[in-house]
């Protein structure tokens, strides 16, 4: 009696067709389509959730009368504009509240994406304990803290070490539905599910962390925020090809995804919005871990300067760059040392060598540079490999500073890339490099030309941003 349907899923994007096609119709990826079988009660599951819907789905909050299309005035009547979001400051200032634009929107479901241990779930217990203290309004609802990845006792151990007590309650479960109707008779103030790779619904295909497991838990949750009015947070583990569980399709399904990042031996975290239905995507929170959750950083310049840097001596040789990886925001020092040496020699490390070479050559014709009589060493601090361009101009700086034994403040930052003629060319996404630098407290930050008048002035009020046409300009505004 148990009919099955052959479908075709795409495990990159989640397009599903009733045949094999060697490239995704949708993503254009090839050889991603794999056979996914339902069978005749799953399939009623995959077209419209009806196992939610009319089995135990009888708890979410019945929709009164016939469905119409509303008048916008009759939409936003109890809208209180000014409480509408709820605020998370307390240990974050407004670092989370601006990332997310403005505070956290009743019904949205936000997905926080990060490399295993980067503090995921410290960061969202410390929201749960927010939102739970009723920051906004003395207004306190409780939150439900849901993990399939620990127990209750584990994540009861990581709210002690930070502290906290409010009103949280903990479950540990990997049943999507079971969560779903637990929670709703607790009208929580919030939602949190660590992490979405561990929780599944019955009837669906595939083990926790499959792609259609992912989608479609992803879409339950979704439902349950929007009726319920109950935001909702889940955690993502972000695969090696940088997607929050490999199909970006999770990405389009959620309001707001949000990254975490940090570097290893850094107790630096940033906060980023890479999608946000109720926001911008260009703000950064920036965080550090300490012993006691993570915190704000109100100064966060430190953040990359190395401690050498911040001692009152600084050296010659150093330059900082502004690269991008993704759509993430890294500043990078780059060292370069000039030793007089007849050989002439090129030792790079972490930069390409044809292209160090283009712009030690550029260097000696355009800038009048003696580096043929040099040997030139580049570096680039904490083991990153630079594959942009737009890093050109911080190596010429770097080698320009070395060359002529002048330091370069700590505070100022370089973006662009380098021609054959000395002049400076645009990269893209200057706006938001330019505004992570004004973000990080940095002096001043050297552009092209052409990229100083397509900036705007906002956010970057604190900084000067300098446009030069090329080298030679550059040398004259820094040196
Ligand atoms: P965690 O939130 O478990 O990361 P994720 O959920 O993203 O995998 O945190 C991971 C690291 O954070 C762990 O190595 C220990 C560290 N940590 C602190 O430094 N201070 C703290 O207060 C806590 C709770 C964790
Ligand atoms: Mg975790």
């Amino acid at each position: 009696k148990s009919k099955e349907k052959v479908q075709w899923v795409c495990s990159n994007c989640g397009f599903s067709a009733g045949q094999w096609w060697g490239v995704c119709r949708s993503c254009n990826v090839s050889g991603t389509m794999k056979e996914a079988k339902f069978s005749s009660d799953a399939d009623s599951v995959i077209s419209g959730f009806s196992v939610l819907e009319d089995g135990v789905g009888s708890w979410l909050p019945q929709q009164e009368g016939e469905l119409r299309p509303l008048r916008l005035a009759e939409v936003n009547k109890g809208l209180d504009h000014h409480h509408w979001r709820i605020p998370l400051s307390g240990p974050f200032g407004d670092e989370v509240s601006r990332v997310l634009g403005g505070g956290l929107v009743p019904g949205s479901l936000t997905l926080i994406g990060g490399d295993p241990g980067v503090g995921k779930s410290t960061l969202l217990l410390q929201i749960a304990s927010i939102i739970a203290e009723g920051h906004h309004d003395g207004e306190a609802s409780p939150v439900v803290y849901v993990s399939g990845e620990e127990s209750v006792e584990q994540i009861g151990n990581r709210a002690d070490r930070l502290r906290i007590q409010s009103d949280i309650y903990l479950y540990s479960s990997n049943d999507v539905e079971d969560i779903l109707k637990k929670v709703q008779h607790l009208s929580p103030g919030a939602l949190i599910v660590d992490s979405i790779q561990t929780v599944y619904l019955k009837g669906i295909m595939g083990s926790p962390g499959g792609i259609m497991q992912v989608k479609e838990c992803t879409s339950a949750l979704l439902r349950f925020a929007k009726k319920t009015s109950i935001p909702v947070l889940l955690i993502g583990h972000v695969t090696k090809s940088g997607d929050i569980a490999g199909p970006r399709v999770l990405e389009h399904i959620v309001d707001v995804v949000l990254y975490m990042e940090g570097e290893k031996y850094s107790s630096h975290r940033m906060l980023r919005a890479v999608k946000n239905r109720f926001g911008s995507t260009d703000e950064l929170g920036v965080f550090g871990m300490s012993h006691s959750g993570l915190q704000a950083i109100s100064n966060a310049s430190e953040m990359f300067l190395s401690e050498q840097h911040l001692d009152s001596e600084i050296l010659a040789g150093l330059a900082v760059a502004v690269i991008m990886d993704g759509s993430r925001t890294f500043l990078i020092e780059i060292q370069a040392l000039c030793l007089s040496s007849s050989t002439g020699s090129r030792q790079v490390n972490g930069i390409q060598l044809n292209r160090a070479d283009m712009i030690i050559s550029v260097l000696i014709k355009q800038a009048g540079l003696r580096l043929r009589e040099h040997a030139v060493f580049l570096n680039v601090v904490s083991g990153l490999t630079l594959a942009e361009t737009a890093g050109d101009l911080a190596i010429a700086a770097a080698i320009c500073s070395s060359c002529l034994e002048i330091p370069i403040p700590n505070d100022i930052a370089f973006i662009g890339e380098i021609g054959l003629g000395g002049e400076l060319r645009m990269v893209h996404r200057m706006d938001k490099r330019v505004y992570t630098v004004a973000k990080l407290g940095f002096r001043m930050c050297i552009v092209p030309k052409v990229a100083e008048k397509a900036l705007g002035s906002e956010g970057l009020e604190k900084m000067k941003v300098v446009g030069c046409r090329n080298l030679k300009e550059v040398i004259n505004t820094v040196f």
